[in-house]
């Protein structure tokens, strides 16, 4: 496993970061998970224009710029041997000479890590079956539309969720749904499709918006607004989205089947779309 770091290629066991690093100590940090299919990174503009996005956020200056991401990206695809993998990158506020909150007392170079993890395909049996998730009160901050790799709220929520034999916790804030602790959520109530619209509670989802784009090219009404919680309970379907999911069929929420308890009609068409966007 090749990774990079600061500028060098090297092994991923070799990889290590300073304990004075900002984002070992605070978590001052922001990431990207990029799909990688048969070789070739997915909506990589997309990707790096999140990275971008989130290092304005947070106050750091792009360490790359726009054009050094795609480079580095498929450069680490290709020292890794293509296929079908995710390509991890991190920019932390990096590593000055003492702990200190303040994050100007960070004035050298940022920290640029970059990793190729395998994507192991989705199993069949799994789509067909869908995935169980729980309800949970959303516990993380105020600012979940920074992807930020500060996790420890989404890190606890999916331990709960594997605790109670589910894949995901589907989070709840006000009395109405945000997303997941790692993924977007859309419903099927009404006949309707709808996922909560972008807002500082929510991560702006690479796939949530892919799905939307290609719901509106096919003709497939979505709508952006809120949910309430009871509507999310009493949904005919409800699925999740990630770079790394996809588009996922939840058929149990807190033990109860969501609509007949199978994946509905609707995901089995959005779900050959994204497959055909994703591999074309
Ligand atoms: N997580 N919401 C949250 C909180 C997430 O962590 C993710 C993805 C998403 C989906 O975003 P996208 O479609 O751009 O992957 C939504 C990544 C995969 C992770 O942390 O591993």
């Amino acid at each position: 496993d090749t990774a990079y770091l600061n500028g060098r290629f090297l092994p991923l066991a070799d990889a290590q970061v300073p304990v004075l690093d900002r984002g070992f100590l605070f978590g001052d940090a922001v990431y990207e998970v990029i799909p990688v299919y048969t070789g070739r990174a997915y909506a990589l503009a997309d990707h790096i224009h999140r990275l971008d996005r989130s290092l304005r956020s947070i106050g750091l200056a792009d360490p790359l710029a726009p054009d050094g991401w795609s480079d580095l990206v498929n450069d680490l695809i290709a020292r890794n041997g293509g296929g079908d993998m995710a390509v991890y990158l991190q920019v932390t506020r990096g590593a000055p000479s003492r702990r200190d909150h303040r994050p100007a007392s960070a004035t050298g170079p940022a920290t640029v890590v970059g990793f190729c993890q395998t994507r192991s395909p989705i199993a069949e049996s799994l789509l067909e079956q869908g995935i169980a998730a729980v309800v949970r009160d959303d516990t993380r901050w105020a600012r979940c539309d920074i992807k930020s790799t500060a996790l420890l709220a989404n890190v606890l929520l999916a331990g709960d969720a594997h605790a109670n034999d589910a894949n995901e916790a589907i989070l709840v804030r006000d009395g109405r749904l945000t997303e997941g602790a790692s993924s977007n959520v859309f419903v099927v109530s009404g006949g309707t499709l709808a996922t909560p619209p972008l807002e500082a509670a929510i991560l702006p989802g690479i796939t949530r918006a892919r799905v939307l784009s290609l719901a509106a090219a096919n003709d497939i009404p979505v709508a952006q607004r809120r949910v309430e919680t009871g509507e999310l309970r009493a949904a005919d379907e409800i699925w999740l989205t990630s770079s790394t999911r996809e588009i996922f069929p939840v058929t149990r929420l807190d033990g109860e089947p969501v609509g007949h308890g199978r994946p509905g009609a609707l995901w089995t068409r959005l779900r050959a779309l994204l497959q055909a966007d994703t591999h074309d």
